[in-house]
């Protein structure tokens, strides 16, 4: 036995500790928790500036749809601190940001395509003087004719995409041939994602043609590419690093793009470094938002609320460009079904091209938009029938080993939502509570309740497969310390408090040994974007992968150093900060130095991609998605029918997050998921002029949730599971699914606003239900529920 190790493990409770010993499945703080309340977390606007750093902003159009007849920078130039201004002549590559199809330009080239499109960018000594210099260009537009709603988009058949079309068995047959049809039509509004922390880039000029961009981006690799494109260089000549993000929620994902671009293209042309920090109205104006949808829809169904057919015809409003809105819209097409069996069905969704900003990903990325639309379609099917809404819901949930093939072709495996909405009928108190509401609304003329409970099912993957793929790096310090690097950008979520536990965990070592290093494309290369929930799936595993080769590096260096040749590195295990090679644990620190001066490499890659996936997208089948995520939730709410004033009550929701890598951060995004889902569906209203103007560009007149519009009786908890999947450690995603739980705020204001017309009528309630809205709908519903009295009568 070694001399200098510790033989401990004679102790029966250190054995134990031993057995126990685990860094997963374990709720910690946020890796940058002390930073982020002390203020001394850096954002990209905190890195100290290099000297000489010059400040852009952007000059925005002030036309939905216009050819640019002249620019003239006379006043721009004149005014004391500016130093240049570039169009998009001044472009050395390409002129053009877009992700997948080449349609969006950096900046306008002749013809503008929305109000706050950029035009020009202004660089001078100090941001302010950027700002308001760029207000004194003339420009001279003659306009064109603009389209700027789906609905308009739709009846123009102006798309950025051919229109996709998903359909099984007969659904017009069925309809027809059902005991009863609804067919109906309701709008979806958009999202602004209002990250925190707004767009921003700041870009330095580096040796022979080389540029580093820090950039608040959920997508660095993007970057780098569009960045090389737009300076007409190679990749390896762009490094982009991000340590985190005041949040992104999607809207960097492609979008920080154009921020990219424009510092690294003014610091490309001034050899200067370059600082481009929008300030939130001009973030608003040229970013774009969650698309909002328009739908049609019918449905057949029998006395039970069963249905036979539906058909849904959606579109919705991409903006000017494709960006992300063809892969958003099979995500809402992937997830019209939401929990349900729907055997016979057609969907059509369009993508309608108008003059708005460029519309993108926002949390759940059309998965949301596409399940809202059957959550509405169920609500209709069970107010016409009389039954409850749960009931109706349930008889049409997938079932777990027949009824249980999703229209684009994936089995659903692992369904646990019936076993979830058990438990969360039951703990919400569901079938007493909605007898109380009855109760109430009998005796409250003015106020109104309402309850709803909805459950959702969630895709995880990207449906694109090449995009399942990560890449880490692990290093191991002389002194034992760590430091992890990966693909995958931290905007908040937690990502790389769990990869670092994932990490610790298979080294057997601290949390605090690990730290985790920003996001640089010099390190991990050809990352996909931290998008589509998949970060800790996919970074996690590629972290787990490298530290593994290290483990069995250092398994094999101790048993034969430590266990003089009659211990197996195979029995060699990773615990309490100690290797235990037999009946020794030899300090983890002791094993690396000996490891290095034995010259074993302490540093190791590691890959990883979702194995089972397959897609065609020009069929719409395949396996998309690697598992499902499930989760429901009950909400209560209460309006004031004479204002349309609402509140929340009480939500409770119950979500699956597999084996939870870290129930205290899971419970965190579910929170911010329901609020967030809560904030798009009731508040947060995107209001466009009729010249095409987003006029709901600032705080002021855009309302996102408070903490006083939390409910005052919020109950989130994880529903005990484990992955069927081999994912990291049996977890699952969390960070877009919850966003669909507050469909039961939606639906339980729609149940408020039914009460009105006593359950008779489905109220035509769009989302958002601002008070406005309900306000509409109970005036709509009470003028036909005198009609329906009339003809009675
Ligand atoms: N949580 C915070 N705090 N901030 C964010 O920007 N973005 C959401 C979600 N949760 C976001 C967040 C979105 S849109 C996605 S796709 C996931 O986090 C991305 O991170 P993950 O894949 O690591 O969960
Ligand atoms: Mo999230 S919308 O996939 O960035």
């Amino acid at each position: 036995m070694n001399q200098q190790a510790e033989p401990f493990l004679k102790d029966a409770q250190a054995r134990e500790d031993l057995a126990d010993f685990t860094q997963v499945h374990v709720s910690r703080p946020h890796e940058s928790a002390h930073l982020h309340v002390s203020g001394r977390a850096t954002y990209t606007d905190d890195i100290p500036v290099v000297a000489g750093t010059l400040h852009a902003a952007l000059g925005l159009s002030a036309k939905a749809h216009a050819k640019i007849v002249s620019m003239s920078f006379d006043a721009v130039r004149a005014t004391p601190g500016v130093v240049a201004v570039f169009t998009a002549d001044d472009i050395p590559g390409t002129n053009d940001c877009g992700p997948i199809i080449h349609d969006d330009p950096v900046l306008a080239d002749g013809v503008v395509q929305y109000v706050g499109q950029p035009m020009f960018i202004v660089v001078a000594t100090s941001h302010e003087t950027a700002r308001l210099a760029a207000r004194r260009a003339q420009v001279v537009y003659e306009e064109l004719p603009a389209i700027l709603t789906a609905q308009q988009a739709r009846a123009a058949q102006s798309y950025v995409l051919p229109p996709m079309k998903l359909a099984r068995g007969d659904a017009s047959g069925k309809m027809a041939r059902a005991a009863h049809r609804e067919a109906g039509e309701m709008t979806l509004g958009g999202q602004e994602q209002f990250y925190l922390e707004g767009q921003i880039s700041y870009a330095v000029p580096k040796d022979d043609d080389g540029m580093h961009v820090w950039c608040s981006t959920q997508h660095p690799s993007e970057m780098q590419h569009l960045v090389a494109h737009v300076l007409g260089v190679h990749s390896h000549n762009v490094l982009i690093e991000c340590r985190r993000m005041g949040g992104g929620f999607g809207g960097k994902e492609s979008q920080s793009g154009l921020f990219a671009c424009c510092a690294a293209l003014a610091a490309w042309k001034l050899l200067c470094p370059v600082k481009l920090r929008p300030d939130r109205d001009d973030d608003m104006m040229v970013t774009g938002k969650r698309h909002d949808f328009h739908y049609t829809y019918e449905v057949g169904y029998d006395d039970e609320g069963l249905i036979d057919g539906v058909s849904v015809d959606m579109t919705s409003r991409c903006g000017f460009s494709a960006d992300l809105s063809g892969p958003v819209m099979t995500r809402a097409v992937c997830h019209f079904d939401n929990a349900y069996w729907l055997p016979d069905l057609s969907i059509a969704g369009q993508c309608g091209k108008t003059n708005t900003q460029s519309n993108t990903a926002f949390r759940g990325f059309g998965g949301p938009q596409g399940a809202f639309a059957i959550e509405y379609i169920m609500d209709d099917v069970a107010r016409s029938t009389g039954l409850d809404s749960l009931d109706v819901r349930r008889r049409n949930l997938y079932g777990k080993t027949e009824r249980n093939l999703t229209p684009y072709g994936q089995t659903v495996e692992d369904n646990i939502i019936h076993e979830l909405i058990d438990e969360l009928e039951a703990t919400s108190d569901y079938r007493a509570r909605r007898e109380s509401v009855r109760a109430f609304n009998e005796k409250n003329t003015i106020l109104k309740k309402g309850l709803a409970l909805t459950p959702c099912k969630f895709g995880i993957a990207f449906n694109v497969t090449h995009f399942n793929q990560a890449g880490a790096l692990v290093h191991i310090y002389t002194d034992g310390s760590v430091l992890v690097n990966h693909g995958g950008t931290e905007m908040g979520q937690g990502l790389n408090t769990k990869v670092a536990q994932v990490v610790a965990h298979e080294l057997g070592i601290p949390f605090e040994r690990v730290r985790v290093s920003a996001t640089d494309t010099s390190k991990v290369a050809n990352t996909s974007a931290t998008a589509a929930s998949t970060g800790s799936d996919l970074n996690g595993k590629a972290a787990q992968d490298a530290a593994r080769q290290l483990r069995e590096r250092l398994a094999a260096f101790a048993a034969e150093k430590f266990g003089a040749g009659e211990v197996s590195a195979a029995n060699v295990r990773f615990a309490n900060d100690s290797l235990v090679v037999g009946d020794t644990a030899v300090p983890f620190e002791e094993v690396i130095s000996k490891a290095y001066l034995a010259r074993v490499q302490l540093w190791s890659d590691g890959f990883y991609a979702t194995p089972k996936l397959y897609w065609d997208q020009a069929k719409l089948q395949g396996r998309p998605f690697y598992y499902y995520s499930y989760g429901a939730a009950v909400s209560e709410v209460v309006i004031d029918t004479l204002t349309g004033e609402m509140r929340v009550l009480r939500a409770d929701a119950l979500h699956d997050v597999g084996a939870s890598l870290n129930p205290a951060l899971d419970v965190g995004q579910v929170e911010g998921g329901f609020i967030q889902g809560m904030g798009w569906l009731t508040t947060e209203e995107l209001w466009w002029n009729a010249g095409g103007k987003l006029m709901t560009h600032a705080p002021s007149t855009y309302k996102i949730p408070t903490v006083n519009d939390t409910p005052p009786d919020f109950r989130v908890n994880l529903f005990k599971n484990r992955n069927a999947e081999d994912s990291i450690h049996r977890s699952k995603a969390v960070g877009e699914p919850p966003l669909l739980l507050p469909f039961s705020v939606f639906f339980a204001i729609r149940d408020a606003v039914a009460s009105v017309g006593d359950y008779k009528v489905n109220p035509p309630l769009n989302a958002p239900a601002t008070s406005e809205e309900i306000l509409k709908a109970i005036n709509a519903v009470r003028a036909s529920a005198a009609v329906g009295a009339d003809r009675r009568g």
